[in-house]
């Protein structure tokens, strides 16, 4: 399976692009609709959604959103000239210069459009760069006439989409692996209804649990009060406590990586009210206990060939040499430290930046959105694998 980009732009030939996603979608891969404003002309991202599975997103950084290939089909001559000369005018175009993987491209147009030198030089430009094209086929064009520039069948698209991440070699690196993550925030009752809880969305572990599904790898997520989605593909744990978290842990612990990004309580209150406790005008004093250390649990438990990886959210100032400390002391190949007293990055945002650390030494990983620092970290567990 595969993370795919699919640009459609503004040609008759935008319906078809519907049965495109329907064919990638049944074949397993993940499906990154983006229409172009041409395109809801014929079309409406709404059906391409829904035909993908997936809800309209707010995210300000989907032009970054990582992918293993983009593909743009139909593509217009307009946006064949854009994509020629490096244009950033739309979130199409923003998400092609962003994107470091193959493209493949479906024109389609007028035969006279397609014929102009102004076109051919534009797909001279993209070929020398290495972009696939499928078609323009000979044929009868929607507007009646005849000739090169009618856009390849779905079908066959498809299979050349397939063709290339199978040459790629991008696809699927962890298959057959058990990718274990941990995800939100956990919440200790003080009572019924009040808890003792963190501000951690669950994005970070999101993004891990989606990227290691995208790899291929057989994903548990143990979720912690997600204030996201859960992505689709993976096997939800519902852990809202750190009690929860560490049994569901502690009985998935044969996995081949465990990646516990959930932020765990430290402490929980002792006891719990069995009852909402009312208001009242005294104050109200709460004991709170220690909760135990999963990720030392699992640590001290590991089995060979297993990669462990421990996420650490601190202040600047000693966080990262105790960051260092945490990671010998809990026997985890990785560990990613997040900055939590700036407020730009890690709990809640959109994007992280973190220092990675692992037997290869220390990265700084510069601030990026949660799905690429995902990837580096997921790059990283590749490489230690490849060396057991
Ligand atoms: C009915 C109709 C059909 C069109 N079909 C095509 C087409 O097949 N290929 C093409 O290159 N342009 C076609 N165009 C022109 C594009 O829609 C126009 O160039 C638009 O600016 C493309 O924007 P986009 O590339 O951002 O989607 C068509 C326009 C109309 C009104």
């Amino acid at each position: 399976m595969a993370r795919i980009l699919l640009g459609v732009t503004g040609g008759i030939a935008a319906y078809k692009a519907c049965t495109l996603v329907r064919l990638l979608v049944r074949a397993g891969h993940d499906v990154y609709p983006i229409l172009t404003a041409g395109a809801e002309r014929f079309v409406s991202a709404e059906t391409f959604f829904a035909l993908a599975r997936r809800a309209q997103s707010d995210d300000p950084y989907q032009h970054l959103e990582h992918a293993d290939l983009l593909v743009v089909a139909p593509l217009t001559a307009n946006t064949l000239a854009r994509l020629a000369h490096g244009l950033a005018d739309d979130l199409l175009t923003e998400a092609a210069l962003a994107h470091d993987g193959p493209l493949l491209v479906a024109p389609a147009m007028n035969v006279r459009m397609w014929e102009h030198a102004a076109t051919r030089a534009n797909a001279e430009t993209l070929r020398a760069r290495g972009a696939v094209f499928v078609g323009p086929e000979d044929g009868e064009l929607a507007e009646g006439e005849v000739g090169v520039g009618r856009m390849a069948e779905p079908e066959q698209i498809a299979l050349a989409i397939e063709a290339l991440l199978a040459g790629s070699g991008k696809e699927r690196p962890l298959r057959g692996r058990r990718v274990l993550v941990s995800a939100g925030g956990t919440r200790e009752p003080l009572d019924t209804v009040r808890f003792v809880g963190n501000r951690s969305s669950g994005r970070m572990g999101v993004a891990l649990a989606e990227e290691a599904r995208r790899r291929g790898a057989e994903v548990t997520l143990l979720a912690a009060n997600l204030a996201v989605q859960a992505p689709a593909g993976v096997t939800v744990v519902e852990t809202p406590t750190a009690a929860d978290l560490e049994r569901e842990a502690l009985a998935r612990a044969d996995a081949d990586v465990i990646v516990m990004t959930a932020a765990v309580a430290d402490y929980r209150p002792a006891r719990p009210e069995a009852e909402k406790r009312p208001k009242g005008a005294a104050p109200w004093t709460v004991r709170l206990e220690p909760t135990s250390d999963v990720l030392a649990a699992l640590g001290a438990g590991r089995r060979p060939n297993q990669v462990l990886v421990g996420f650490a959210a601190d202040g600047a100032e000693s966080g990262l040499d105790r960051a260092r400390q945490k990671r010998s002391a809990k026997s985890a190949d990785i560990f990613v430290f997040n900055d939590v007293s700036r407020s730009d990055i890690g709990f809640d945002s959109l994007e992280n930046e973190v220092v990675l650390l692992s037997n290869g030494g220390e990265r700084h990983v510069p601030k990026a959105a949660k799905s690429e620092i995902a990837a580096t970290v997921l790059d990283e567990v590749e490489r230690i694998l490849s060396e057991q």
